[in-house]
């Protein structure tokens, strides 16, 4: 009996390690914690929760807290959802009671001292075996209720009570959700994990079955408000069909506190048909827009407000009519105020066709925001946020922050930070946020010499504004995992951690995160806190440097390197890069004039040359290649050089600090997340090579140490277009850097074609009698091709150019720095004189297409 009974336990033991993780409950798993046994008694099992109604927070806390309680400590728990159903509970010791301060209150519940709350905070108090969970509001009991299950899954509860308010009323997400699949970038604008989980066929889906899941971990973390669709919005988004849908999601998203809020397409009166203008002054488009703001409230009586983005990027808006920015921020401004409305108006405005880099030295897209607001400030209704974007240009690895911040004080505003990595690896590279956004939050503008940091800007302290804020693109899809990768999942925990205290330390975020992800191995725990931490550097120092920019392919997919693609564009995002110099000399004595945009103390720091530092030296100042760095011995061009070798070595040591641990974390979580850091590793390689090829060939300075792409050789590369081709032809990609060399091999028919190489001699300079042998293809999406590699008609292994399916990025279409890829085959015996062989079998448009193969000893990577 007693045996039978052990291995009853432990085939269940083993049951629940072997379930998968699929990223669905985030960070909520309720996953069972270590030393569930001794917090047990230290939390009462008898919840009540303060409201009976299904739709408010705080019967939801009651749930959460049930089931948490159970998942994580292995508790019985129970829940009632008033005082008196149960009246014992009221003198009973042992309560754990969660409710609004007006609920405390209406049940004549002793609070002790009066906690001092604003709107959404919450307070804690351990007072003998009773907890009370008490919110400012229900939304901010729901928010209590979420911060003890975090201790407790974390395996901690603090002894004393404690307090917790938001720094800024504000916390918002955006989703760029569009109404209908295609477009130019798929159902979600920028998003890298499937299609909406809000839309389809142009209308509100039927099975909303994500958006309360969705909800949930966005209450967890305090975000109080979600715009459903693209800012490049839809007219229809008003229709009566489409508004009727959005009351579905806001009935969903309600009980977690989480209100609804929508984009508005400018021109919609007119697209719509209804009218002939969208002037905002018109009596017609006032009355359309009355109209259509009442049948909204009428579905969604708690709408929050309204997101606009008019005259950026051929969006429509009022400067169409020469009324102003504020002109047309109000129009909405003054329907929503009554039912209590925001209208979030974006700071990102900038008019693309006027920007000509050849002719207009002094023209400069980051100037817009700042000249397109002047004269404004207060201007603006009360219920009006400008929301602007963190850096002056657009999401890149490195912006100092946008002057605008400095330039409204007498108009709320709010930050625009982005948890989608759309310039910056789009989920398939690591990029964890929190020191970015610190960057920009900590930055100091020096308003009249005083103190202004920006993240006190937008809380509304500095300027003495009541809104302000927060709101970040987050772009979920309908991936298990919301963002497409597991670990990216931490940019929206951190996202709702530090708009909650900007004060947060992103090394205490990501460790918080872990043990509630993944689990409390100190191993898991410690090395998911190492490559979150390094991975800005990282992937600052092989994309773009100094300031330069992210160098990715700034016309399209924003994803892969394209150097060339930074300059002559008509968006402004330029390098001004020559054969001689590059940056933008954004002085006031002789460039675009930007720094004189910034308030005294700032504007002369990054005015002159030499107290600009290092790390935005590009971005404000146009120099030599051979311009001497402060912060260390190189030039700009061995700087270049340097981070770009830096960089992509880091990335290399990801996938086997990973492998240490296999078997440490739930296989799920590990095998996907190990799939994507060895991607990684190889564009990362292929963003080096493209890059120091690029400023090496414009440039002709050679790399001090000789390295390969940048003056020297790859010492164990055979490119492709140097092996005995049948059926394949030597083509260059376009941008040519993007290949080795510049050239490639691409199947010249649909069918099969081989290339074969004998290995020579100078290559297997070690003693070593095994090597890693790489090689570098390219996955063009719309086919799937297949390539063999043999070594003296041995199979070495088989692959398939199936990433459009299992990376999610902007689909690659074409052999360019989005595709090229790397596959590694690991401990293979070569001797010199055996001969490889790549077969390959195009498919449609993927090509079977080979940049080159790498033969290196254990230790290099090449
Ligand atoms: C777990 O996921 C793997 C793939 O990641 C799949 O093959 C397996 O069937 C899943 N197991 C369960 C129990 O869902
Ligand atoms: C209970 O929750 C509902 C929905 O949020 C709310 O309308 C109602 O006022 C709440 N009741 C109390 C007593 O707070
Ligand atoms: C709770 O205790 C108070 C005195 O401490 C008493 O007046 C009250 O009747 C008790 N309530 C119940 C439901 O037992
Ligand atoms: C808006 O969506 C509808 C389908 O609902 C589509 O016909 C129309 O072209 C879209 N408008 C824009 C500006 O994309
Ligand atoms: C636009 O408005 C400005 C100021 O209100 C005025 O000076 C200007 O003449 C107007 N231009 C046109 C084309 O109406
Ligand atoms: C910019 O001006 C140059 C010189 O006048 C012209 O050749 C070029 O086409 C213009 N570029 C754009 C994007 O308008
Ligand atoms: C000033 O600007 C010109 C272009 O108008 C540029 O050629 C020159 O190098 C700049 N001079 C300095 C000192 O930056
Ligand atoms: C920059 O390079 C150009 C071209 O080689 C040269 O004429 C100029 O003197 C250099 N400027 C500085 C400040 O070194
Ligand atoms: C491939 O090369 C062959 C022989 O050089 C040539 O006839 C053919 O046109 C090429 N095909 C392509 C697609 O470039
Ligand atoms: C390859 O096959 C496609 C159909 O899949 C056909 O349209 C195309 O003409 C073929 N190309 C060649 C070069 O044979
Ligand atoms: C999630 O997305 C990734 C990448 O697009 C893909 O490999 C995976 O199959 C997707 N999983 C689910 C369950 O949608």
């Amino acid at each position: 009996m007693y045996l039978w009974l052990l291995f009853c336990v432990s085939a269940l033991q083993y049951a629940v390690a072997a379930q998968n993780v699929t990223g669905i409950d985030g960070w909520l798993r309720y996953a069972r914690i270590p030393n569930a046994d001794s917090l047990r008694g230290q939390v009462p099992g008898h919840i009540v929760a303060l409201n009976d109604s299904e739709t408010s927070p705080v019967f939801t806390a009651g749930q959460e807290l049930m089931s948490g309680m159970a998942g994580i400590l292995g508790a019985n728990a129970d829940v009632s959802y008033s005082m008196s159903e149960k009246g014992s509970y009221r003198n009973a010791t042992g309560t754990l009671i969660v409710g609004s301060m007006d609920q405390f209150e209406g049940a004549s519940i002793d609070m002790g001292e009066e906690p001092e709350l604003i709107e959404d905070g919450y307070h804690i108090a351990f007072s003998g075996s009773d907890v009370h969970i008490i919110g400012s509001n229900q939304r901010g009991a729901l928010y209590g209720a979420f911060k003890l299950l975090a201790w407790l899954a974390q395996g901690r509860l603090p002894q004393d009570s404690y307090t917790s308010n938001p720094d800024a009323p504000i916390r918002w997400g955006n989703q760029w959700d569009n109404l209908q699949d295609g477009g130019n970038h798929g159902s979600v604008e920028r998003g890298y994990a499937g299609d909406s989980i809000f839309f389809k066929d142009g209308g509100v889906r039927e099975d909303l079955s994500r958006v309360p899941l969705y909800a949930r971990l966005l209450a967890s973390v305090g975000i109080n408000a979600l715009v459903v669709n693209n800012v490049n919005a839809n007219e229809s988004m008003v229709e009566p069909r489409i508004v009727e849908g959005l009351g579905r999601i806001a009935d969903l998203m309600r009980p977690y506190g989480v209100r609804l809020g929508m984009s508005l397409n400018f021109a919609t009166p007119e697209l719509l048909g209804v009218l002939d203008t969208f002037d905002p002054f018109d009596e017609s488009v006032i009355q359309f827009w009355q109209d259509r703001t009442d049948l909204i409230y009428s579905h969604i009586p708690d709408m929050a407000g309204y997101l606009v983005k008019a005259n950026s990027e051929g969006q429509p808006g009022p400067l169409t009519y020469n009324r102003t920015l504020a002109d047309g921020a109000n129009l909405f401004a003054r329907r929503v105020q009554p039912y209590g409305g925001v209208v979030m108006f974006r700071g990102f405005v900038y008019d693309s066709t006027s920007l000509n880099q050849t002719e207009d030295w002094r023209a400069d897209r980051a100037n817009a925001a700042v000249e397109f607001f002047d004269g404004l400030d207060g201007s603006f209704e009360d219920n009006v946020v400008v929301q602007i974007k963190y850096g002056p240009i657009d999401f890149q690895v490195r912006e100092p922050a946008s002057p605008l911040f400095a330039h409204l004080q007498n108009t709320a505003t709010a930050i625009e930070l982005q948890v989608t990595q759309e310039y910056l690896g789009q989920q398939c590279h690591v990029f964890y946020y929190a020191d970015l956004w610190k960057s920009v939050l900590d930055w100091d503008m020096r308003y009249e010499e005083k103190p202004s940091l920006v993240r006190d800007i937008i809380a509304g302290r500095r300027f003495n504004q009541s809104l302000g804020g927060y709101a970040a693109v987050i772009n979920v899809g309908l991936n298990q995992t919301w963002l497409g990768s597991h670990l990216a999942m931490s940019n929206l925990y951190l996202y709702g951690r530090m708009s909650w205290d900007p004060t947060v330390s992103g090394e205490d975020v990501i460790q918080d995160w872990t043990r509630m992800t993944f689990n409390h191995n100190p191993d898991v725990i410690q090395t998911i806190k190492e490559i979150s931490m390094e991975s800005w550097p990282t992937y600052e120092n092989y994309s773009g440097n100094l300031g330069i920019q992210t160098l990715a392919d700034i016309t399209g997919s924003h994803y892969g390197p394209d150097p060339a693609s930074q300059d002559g564009n008509p968006w402004g995002q330029w390098t001004r890069a020559d054969t001689f110099s590059i940056g933008m000399d954004r002085t006031v004595f002789n460039g675009t004039g930007f720094a004189g945009q910034y308030p005294a103390i700032v504007r002369n720091k990054y005015d002159n040359i030499s107290t600009t530092p290092d790390d935005l030296l590009l971005w404000f100042h146009h120099v030599n290649y051979t311009y001497p760095l402060k912060e260390s011995d190189e030039t700009v061009i061995q700087h270049f050089y340097n981070a770009h070798y830096a960089g992509a070595a880091n990335a290399q040591t990801y996938a086997p600090r990973w492998e240490a641990l296999k078997g440490k974390m739930n296989q799920q979580q590990y095998e996907e997340q190990l799939y994507r850091l060895i991607y990684q590793g190889g564009h990362s390689i292929v963003w080096r090579d493209t890059i120091n090829q690029f400023y090496y060939n414009l440039s002709s300075i050679p790399d001090e140490q000789n390295r390969g792409g940048c003056g020297g050789d790859f010492p164990y590369r055979i490119e492709a277009e140097s092996m005995e081709l049948d059926g394949y032809n030597v083509t260059i990609a376009e941008p040519w850097n993007t290949a080795s060399s510049g050239r490639l091999i691409a199947a010249s028919s649909n069918d099969t074609a081989t290339a074969t190489a004998t290995v020579p001699d100078s290559l297997l300079t070690s003693n070593s009698s095994t090597y890693d042998v790489a090689v570098n293809y390219f996955d063009v999406a719309i086919g799937i091709a297949h390539w063999t590699l043999y070594l003296n008609d041995r199979m070495i292994g088989e692959w398939k150019g199936d990433m459009e399916y299992r990376l999610g990025h902007a689909p690659a279409v074409a052999i360019n720095g989005d595709s090229n890829t790397r596959i590694t085959f690991h401990d293979v015996k070569v001797r010199s004189g055996d001969v490889l062989k790549i077969v390959g079998e195009p498919e449609r448009e993927d090509v079977a297409a080979v940049d080159y193969i790498s033969i290196f000893p254990p230790g290099v990577v090449d």
